[in-house]
């Protein structure tokens, strides 16, 4: 194992930006984004002041859950280029500063993996069928799933199999889309196979990871019935999951660069942060922070929560208001749209048109993003201010989730729409294509990201000015969170690191006379003396 001093790791503060390859740049023009594409768009990327890229899954894959159900860890689908191509973009990026991160997804697989495949072609009590989980079903015949659980996207989370002779056979566990069997990670072979799978991408240059569902490896397998909707899934160290992460972390750790990991859980703040323990991952998205509302006590709790679970056991916070899993920030914050669980509401009825000015708020976000001392995470096209779509007609929709709910859910589509680039030209200069993956509609003219270049009064400028601030100023990204206070709908934090910084945030509908005395280094708009405009975000130094 290499040594890593604290400077060298990167991660602790960085700003990560997440790309949905699909929706990002198309460079061949059948309407889907490429790894060309991305590489076509480095100098945007440079221009923002990233510090590195998450891809979300560009493996092949038959795409039931948009590439969540990958059929090959180990290569690029040829819908997304070639391995050359995805070297090429490592290259790309690490020669302009940026690092790169890639998505993993070991809690499920797709159902054409050839270990799938085998599997059920093997029948009953084969060791490949080891692999995942085969479970007989209840009944007479067998008939009855194994127990009453509900997949995460509508439906049971049991399908049935026939078995080589022809006979109704066993039943097998999908946390998501039947399509995704998970695997069985009590059985030591899925272990080394991620730890090769993680290799063959170090090996390649990657500089981390971000785990897909990454509490859920270890289920609950007596499969007794539940009350509520969700499985049994321990998350504790009994369960056996942190001993995975330990032995994944090994495998990291015999890498030179401080290669690292972020998780997705979805757990209370102290369960999230076990999975940051100093021999486990390296970061865990604050999923409070995505579910805040508009205003100063909802932000006040998730950032103080996660920040205190995190002390704890050493590990920064990472801060995050959007991903392709949500409604976009802003939508959210233009419409008051609570996000009760993980995978969005319905959006039948909600309109596009916002009924709040969201240019402030998103402005006003973006500062407090960047000044909360930590990891920070965008998703390609937030910088634009890219509202959500949520009035996609029903025969474009590809999300799993509109399907399993019958049209109850209309799904995660409306958040992953391309990225529209520039005016006057095909698809807004995302593709040659008359059509593309999810249509772009014609109001997302207003958001292109050539003009919000030219524009220095652009929220994409604003990004760019809030990012340099941060990256100029240490104590944001490394200083102490030392105090958090609430005057009136006023959030005022207090950091302190080499400098005294106090950000404040107004979230409520009228100005507030609550600026200190300091120097002002950026604010979302104009702030004059004590007053702070509703919806606006100030950082000033204290003199
Ligand atoms: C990913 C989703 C995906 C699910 C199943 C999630 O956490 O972010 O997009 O549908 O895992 O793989």
């Amino acid at each position: 194992m290499i040594p890593v001093s604290a400077e060298n790791e990167w991660w602790r503060d960085a700003i990560f930006y997440q790309i949905y390859p699909r929706s990002f740049q198309d460079s061949n023009g059948d309407g889907l984004g490429d790894l060309k594409g991305i590489i076509e768009r480095i100098g945007y990327l440079k221009s923002l002041g990233i510090n590195a890229l998450w891809l979300s899954p560009f493996y092949p894959s038959p795409d039931v859950d948009a590439g969540y159900d990958v059929a090959d860890y180990c290569d690029v689908d040829p819908k997304f280029g070639t391995l050359e191509d995805f070297e090429n973009l490592v290259s790309a990026a690490h020669a302009v500063g940026i690092k790169v991160t890639i998505d993993i997804v070991p809690n499920h697989c797709s159902n054409q993996h050839p270990w799938f495949v085998e599997a059920v072609n093997s029948g009953r009590g084969s060791e490949a069928r080891e692999l995942f989980h085969f479970v007989d079903g209840r009944g007479e015949n067998g008939d009855l799933p194994p127990s009453n659980w509900q997949s995460v996207f509508g439906g049971p989370s049991w399908t049935r199999v026939s078995e080589p002779d022809g006979t109704a056979g066993q039943w097998y566990y999908h946390l998501f889309a039947a399509e995704q069997p998970d695997f069985n990670w009590r059985n030591p072979k899925v272990l080394a196979e991620f730890k090769r799978i993680m290799k063959f991408w170090l090996d390649r240059g990657v500089d981390g990871f971000r785990i897909d569902v990454s509490d859920a490896l270890i289920k609950d397998t007596s499969w007794t019935d539940t009350e509520g909707r969700w499985p049994i899934i321990p998350k504790d160290d009994a369960s056996g999951v942190h001993e995975i992460y330990r032995q994944l972390r090994a495998v990291m750790d015999e890498y030179p660069g401080d290669r690292m990991a972020v998780v997705e859980t979805g757990a209370d703040d102290d369960i999230v942060a076990l999975f940051i323990r100093p021999d486990e991952m390296h970061l865990a998205f604050n999923f409070k922070f995505v579910k805040a509302q508009w205003s100063a006590d909802s932000f006040a709790h998730a950032i103080t929560s996660s920040l205190q679970a995190n002390r704890a056991v050493g590990a920064p916070v990472t801060w995050v208001t959007d991903n392709h899993d949500t409604v976009r920030s802003a939508t959210r914050y233009a419409t008051n749209l609570e996000l009760a669980g993980a995978y969005v509401p319905n959006f039948m009825g909600l309109e596009d048109v916002p009924s709040i000015d969201i240019d402030n708020r998103n402005r006003a976000l973006a500062l407090l993003l960047f000044s909360l001392p930590g990891a920070t995470y965008i998703y390609n096209g937030q910088e634009l201010g890219l509202p959500n779509v949520n009035d996609l007609p029903d025969e474009v929709i590809q999300d799993p989730l509109f399907a399993r709910t019958q049209g109850e859910f209309r799904g995660r589509d409306g958040c992953r729409i391309p990225m529209p680039w520039q005016r006057g030209v095909e698809q807004f200069g995302f593709s040659s294509s008359l059509k593309t993956w999810l249509p772009i509609p014609e109001r997302y003219e207003d958001f292109v990201a050539e003009a919000q270049d030219h524009d220095p009064a652009s929220l994409l400028n604003f990004y760019r000015a809030a990012i340099q601030l941060r990256t100029s100023h240490e104590t944001l990204r490394k200083g102490n969170v030392t105090n958090i206070q609430i005057n009136n709908q006023v959030l005022d934090i207090e950091i302190q690191g080499i400098e005294r910084l106090r950000v404040l945030v107004n979230f409520g509908p009228h100005e507030c006379a609550a600026v200190p005395d300091g120097l002002v280094l950026l604010a979302s708009r104009a702030v004059s003396g004590q007053t702070l405009p509703p919806d606006t975000a100030v950082v000033l130094r204290l003199l």
